[in-house]
């Protein structure tokens, strides 16, 4: 498995796939975003044999902060260490120009989808920061989570 920049249209294509069978992470409105950024911001895809398990989209949110927008394995491929490596990968790839990750995931925390998600990124060293209820552009509530890329 080789975790690359995207770069063709059909690749662009897969991502989106890969998110629309993920319903219980991704609904309609956040898909629609999820094309436009897939076109204007930098993605990163985890590539096995031509087939594309996974991507991960990223944005600065300012000069110190990289922001992760999107994350999502193919469903079937969950759970293989995936995501980890494109984490690490976007980690060494942001270090040399960003101080710290920034992840915003849905702060409902009897939502069981979302708390695997949770776990995840608290499993690899994020730190929740802030609930934000209702986070407004989403009308819901956001929590927060930051990881330091160099010592702090
Ligand atoms: C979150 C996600 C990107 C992680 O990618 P991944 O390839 O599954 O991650 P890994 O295999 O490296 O690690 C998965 C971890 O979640 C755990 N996990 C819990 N429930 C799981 C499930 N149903 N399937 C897979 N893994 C699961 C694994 O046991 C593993 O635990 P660990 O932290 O103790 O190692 C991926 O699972 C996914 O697409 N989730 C749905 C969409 C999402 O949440 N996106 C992020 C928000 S934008």
């Amino acid at each position: 498995m080789e975790v690359k920049p995207l770069e063709a249209e059909a690749e662009r294509r897969a991502c989106l796939e890969i998110a629309k069978a993920l319903p219980e992470w991704f609904n309609e409105a956040g898909l629609k975003v999820m094309e436009r950024d897939l076109k204007s911001e930098t993605t990163f895809i985890a590539v096995e044999k031509d087939q594309v398990l996974g991507f991960i989209t990223v944005k600065p949110l300012n000069d110190k902060a990289l922001e992760i927008l999107w994350m999502a394995v193919r469903r079937e491929f969950r759970g293989r260490g995936i995501g980890t490596e494109m984490l690490r990968f976007v980690e060494m790839w942001a270090k040399a120009n960003f101080e710290v990750l920034v992840v915003k995931t849905s702060g409902d925390l009897n939502y069981k989808p979302y708390d695997e998600t949770r776990k995840f990124y608290e499993r690899r060293g994020f730190v929740g920061v802030a609930l934000i209820d209702p986070y407004p552009e989403w009308g819901e509530e956001a929590l927060i989570y930051v990881k330091c890329l160099r010592k702090c």
